[in-house]
């Protein structure tokens, strides 16, 4: 299939070009590189050793986005394109709001403008109410989001499902991610975050690289057997993988349809520091701090549906999400910005 990868020189994007491509499908990319490199893209075409067209794209221009679907035939679209920074959301939320919403908005309306009809969205875990029982279900409560971040991911369900029930004719993915971490195992691409990490892996691997001077622990009083906050870390490599199946799914029916893509196995924040010095030999040191505002105690899936109708799961385990961050981490000690 020629496949349309919106936000695609990020970290999620890179590596599903990478498995799109390892999987005989063509890929062409376009991101406004505001929180990526088109580096990446180089090191997509290093590993698989194909091309990949990219085009320097702001969603949020309508025209610009008709323009790109005038001057090619997509099959499907996998739009990763967003803003993602929780803490940043709830200081801009207009920005959110305007930039993951409109985005969204101008994709869908080029697409009927051009007759595709096939589009799968990075949502996310955060959808879900913190008041369910886990671990949650794609038919478990949503909404209640403590953020506009989670709000935009709210909405962008929303607006795809409403608008695959008007058409009638297309098939929808909502793909609700939980903690995506780790790297592709060559070392070439992985997360290359601006700035003081907000998420847990990139912090660790940044303080085993010597850059952070130890690792705070939000909180070591929650209700879990250690008292640290408990996530469903799943491989990128994993979740890049579920995207290709859900294309293959994609091919049979219509509608909207909504996947868990996460391991199904809880991981408190003291299991996964312990999981990484022992994946990598180097310590971590760390100091318990206070929680931090907005979290749970705990988030974890329930993948079964992704694999009784996707035929997918996750292979790779806590080992090598540990390992392969190192890797590219011990690889690329300024990201993209310095040279392999
Ligand atoms: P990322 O920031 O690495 O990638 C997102 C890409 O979108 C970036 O390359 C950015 O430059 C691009 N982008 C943003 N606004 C754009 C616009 N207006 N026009 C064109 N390009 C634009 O983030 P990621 O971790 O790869 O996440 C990919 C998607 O998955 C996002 O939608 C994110 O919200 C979602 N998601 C991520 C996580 C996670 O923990 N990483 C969890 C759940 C969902
Ligand atoms: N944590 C620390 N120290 C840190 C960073 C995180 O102790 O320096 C803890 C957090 O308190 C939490 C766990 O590590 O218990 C995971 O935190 P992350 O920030 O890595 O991930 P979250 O689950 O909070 O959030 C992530 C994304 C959101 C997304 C959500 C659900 O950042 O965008 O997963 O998919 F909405």
């Amino acid at each position: 299939m020629n496949v349309f990868v919106t936000g695609g020189t990020g970290y999620i994007g890179s590596h599903t070009c990478v498995e799109l491509l390892e999987a005989g499908h063509s890929v062409v990319v376009a991101d406004n590189l505001v929180n990526s490199s088109a580096e990446s893209l180089r090191r997509v075409e290093r590993i698989t050793g194909r091309a990949v067209e990219f085009i320097e794209c702001d969603l949020r221009e309508s025209a610009a986005v008709d323009a790109v679907f005038a001057s090619h035939r997509f099959d499907c679209v996998l739009h990763f394109a967003g803003l993602k920074a929780v803490g940043e959301s709830v200081a801009k939320p207009l920005l959110y709001f305007e930039n993951n919403l409109n985005s969204t908005i101008n994709l869908c309306r080029a697409m009927a403008e051009h007759g595709v009809k096939k589009i799968i969205f990075s949502s996310s875990a955060t959808v879900y109410s913190p008041d369910n029982v886990m671990p949650v279900n794609e038919e478990s409560r949503t909404g209640g989001c403590t953020n506009p971040y989670g709000w935009t991911k709210f909405m962008c369900e929303q607006i795809l499902r409403a608008e695959a029930e008007a058409r009638g004719d297309w098939s929808v993915i909502l793909l609700r991610y939980f903690n995506p971490v780790g790297a592709h195992p060559s070392g070439l691409i992985g997360e290359d975050p601006r700035g003081i990490p907000n998420n847990l892996m990139p912090f660790i691997s940044q303080t085993a690289a010597g850059r952070r001077d130890h690792l705070n622990i939000f909180g070591n009083d929650y209700d879990t057997p250690d008292g640290t906050g408990i996530r469903d870390y799943i491989h990128v490599v994993d979740l890049a993988r579920g995207h290709v199946a859900a294309m293959n799914y994609m091919e049979k029916v219509t509608g909207t349809e909504v996947f868990n893509l996460g391991t199904g196995a809880p991981c408190s924040v003291l299991e996964m520091v312990r999981a990484f010095e022992k994946a990598t030999g180097v310590k971590i040191p760390f100091r318990i701090a206070p929680r931090r505002p907005g979290d749970v105690a705990r988030v974890y899936a329930d993948p079964s549906k992704s694999l009784r109708l996707l035929g997918w799961k996750s292979e790779l385990s806590l080992e090598d999400m540990c390992r392969d961050t190192w890797n590219w981490q011990s690889k690329n000690p300024d990201g993209y910005g310095g040279d392999l």
